[in-house]
């Protein structure tokens, strides 16, 4: 997989242009500043990671880019254009975009199988092809065992494989996953990144990740940066950013190595 990764990543970097862009972006909740006036870029179709301490702002950046939050200050450009007063389900439809929450996602009592189809009977017109995607998916994410089986009684790494595979039901050009990772074994940690690579390379999918299991993370990106108190203290390629001071410190810690 990492070969496959690094043979794509020397690819992408030769084109770059932002899809998604926050110019002076703040967020307020109350009279807290958890973000203020960001700049920040996402490059088109390529993997790229948001790290940082817990509270540094990271799911409160991806909530602003869909559109659930609404920024106090600045603006979000996604695909070139003004999207900062789009709706949410707007702003999804129209530029693709596909987001897994960190917490929830699905609907707790619904089996698995009817969460996806309930995604697929918004996205997917005809019947077969729906039945055929969620057929697809639930082979590719291995839930056959549990198809029947009402979300709220799913362990947690089961749980995150269906909003992963809920979020890839309808096509999709941004994909923002916020903690994949978490609470998923070793094994499905990798075939997490083996999705996120092909989706990459076959399908041109720019892809956010904010996960706190750092090395799989920076394993998986092209490149990512570190967020700090709503501020962007460090940005590059995986290997670069291990080895920045401001990154180690504010993040990392001494001694971390992928
Ligand atoms: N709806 C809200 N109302 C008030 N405060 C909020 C709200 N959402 C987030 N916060 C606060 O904003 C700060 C940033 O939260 P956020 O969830 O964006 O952090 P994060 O970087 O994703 O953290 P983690 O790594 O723990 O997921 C935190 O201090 C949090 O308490
Ligand atoms: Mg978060």
């Amino acid at each position: 997989m990492n070969v496959l990764v690094k043979k794509f990543r020397i690819k992408s970097f030769k084109e770059k242009k932002p899809i998604i862009e926050l110019q002076n972006l703040s967020i307020t909740y109350g009279n807290r500043q958890i973000v203020e006036k960001l700049n920040l870029s996402i490059q088109k179709n390529e993997v790229s990671g948001l790290l940082g301490p817990n509270g540094a702002g990271k799911s409160s950046i991806y909530h602003s880019i869909i559109g659930l939050v609404k920024p106090t200050f600045g603006k979000i450009f996604i695909d070139g254009k003004d999207a900062t007063d789009i709706p949410t389900h707007i702003r999804c439809s129209k530029f693709g975009i596909s987001w897994v929450p960190q917490y929830g996602g699905s609907w707790a009592d619904l089996s698995v199988y009817d969460n996806l189809m309930a995604i697929a009977e918004i996205h997917i017109k005809n019947r077969e092809e729906r039945l055929l995607k969620i057929n697809n998916l639930i082979r590719k994410f291995e839930l056959q065992n549990v198809i029947k089986l009402k979300s709220k009684f799913l362990s947690g790494g089961q749980v995150r494989k269906l909003t992963l595979a809920m979020a890839m039901v309808k096509d999709t050009k941004i994909l923002i996953l916020d903690e994949p990772f978490a609470a998923l074994d070793p094994q499905s940690v990798r075939m997490i990144q083996q999705i996120i690579v092909s989706l990459q390379m076959f399908e041109k999918i720019s892809v956010s990740i904010s996960d706190h299991s750092s090395r799989d993370l920076l394993n998986t990106v092209d490149s990512a940066m570190v967020l700090t108190e709503g501020k962007i203290v460090a940005k590059g390629t995986p290997q670069e950013l291990i080895k920045n001071t401001k990154a180690i410190e504010a993040y990392f810690g001494e001694g971390f190595t992928i």
